[in-house]
């Protein structure tokens, strides 16, 4: 047998899982809260249950729900997409990005990926047969290098993935990212690919810049979100996409063969819980209180860092503590300390090692208490 991914391993989040539950480490690694989703939204999903709406959803997604997503663009970014035409309810951010690359990109194409990059990229690439091009970010600020973004760009660059707020790094793209990116795909026929799953994480008075606000990007650009990262819903897999009708035309032929439709009494329950904006609004300041807690709690610690500005995910720098490559430091955290971090280096072009782990802080505060206490032991 030919394997279609034979670079492709068990991912280093079901590694360190593993680990942490083999040692009953607090676990810091995989991107989820350790706190319920609100009860409200947990009851309109069963009473949406009880109401009978458990066959299939209309393989776009129900209409109430794209109309209030429709208007939260509106709302937020003062865009205007089309809930007919220009918004679909996926299973999750990762089908929506799996089937936007499976539509748009055809053998050798290129895409553009900045790296350190979140994992489902790559593979759902290979397995269409385009080639990932990978643009390293720099440690520890990751910030982009435009002229080197403009380098890159060829006749065969058909897509470009973007992520703000970043996974791993916390960081996010201003403005003048914006207006660079727009300027150097402004006469091209490149497709902008924008995971914004962290949309309403973002922390100290910074604005999200979402690419639908940048008229050059919106009629390029298909607008990934997800249920899960702003609802602590991670485990229901529920998100959308949107895009201009043309490319939203072609994303529909592959979404109704590839899940047909996402799951439809959640699909009821957020189309009545998203009418009220608090439920989104507040989820910055919920999680800005974490990250503030995790770093006070850990100031004193050897470990060195630069505040996450969005995302739950914060990086610590160990250079000061050890030289073991940063697999092996998270090893040695989970085995020794039980505590559970994931190795930056399994995002980065190369497997370039910068002596720094990734700590998810959507946790309560008495596991971030215990968390900091062993943090601040080593
Ligand atoms: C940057 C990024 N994109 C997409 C996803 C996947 O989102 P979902 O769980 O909605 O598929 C994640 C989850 O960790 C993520 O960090």
């Amino acid at each position: 047998m030919t394997s279609k991914l034979p670079e492709v391993k068990t991912t280093i989040f079901t590694v360190m899982g593993k680990l942490a539950k083999e040692y009953s480490a607090i676990n810091l690694s995989q991107g989820f809260p350790d706190f319920d989703a609100d009860p409200k939204l947990i009851e309109l999903v069963t009473k949406a249950m009880k109401n009978g709406y458990n066959q299939y959803a209309p393989m776009q997604g129900i209409i109430e729900l794209r109309e209030q997503i429709a208007k939260k663009f509106d709302d937020l970014y003062n865009v205007t997409y089309n809930p007919e035409t220009e918004i679909t309810i996926t299973a999750g951010a990762t089908q929506a990005i799996f089937t936007i690359i499976s539509t748009f990109i055809h053998q050798d194409d290129e895409v553009i990926i900045f790296k350190p990059a979140y994992d489902c990229y790559e593979p759902a690439i290979e397995l269409n047969k385009g080639k990932s091009i990978l643009i390293q970010l720099e440690a520890p600020n990751y910030n982009v290098d435009w002229n080197k973004v403009k380098q890159h760009i060829n006749s065969k660059t058909k897509m470009i993935i973007i992520n703000t707020p970043h996974n791993p790094s916390g960081s996010v793209w201003s403005k003048q990212d914006m207006n660079q990116l727009e300027a150097l795909v402004k006469d091209t026929n490149i497709i902008i690919l924008s995971d914004e799953v962290y949309e309403h994480i973002i922390f100290d008075e910074q604005l999200h810049q979402s690419v639908c606000m940048f008229p050059h990007l919106k009629e390029r650009s298909f607008v990934v979100a997800s249920f899960g990262k702003t609802f602590h819903t991670t485990g229901w897999k529920m998100g959308y996409c949107a895009a201009p009708s043309k490319f939203m035309h072609e994303f529909r032929k592959v979404h109704q063969f590839n899940v047909f439709c996402a799951n439809h009494p959640m699909q009821i329950a957020f189309a009545e819980y998203l009418k009220n904006p608090n439920t989104y609004l507040n989820i910055n300041s919920l999680y800005q209180e974490k990250r503030d807690f995790f770093l006070d709690a850990i100031k004193d610690s050897r470990f060195k860092f630069i505040p996450s500005i969005g995302t739950y995910f914060q990086l610590l720098d160990y250079s000061v503590i050890s030289n073991e490559n940063d697999i092996e430091f998270a090893q040695k955290l989970v085995k020794e300390y039980r505590l559970a971090a994931i190795p930056i280096s399994v995002f980065n072009s190369n497997q370039i090692d910068n002596n720094m782990l990734r700590f998810c802080f959507a946790k309560k505060k008495e596991t971030l208490k215990r968390a900091a206490e062993i943090l601040c032991e080593i």
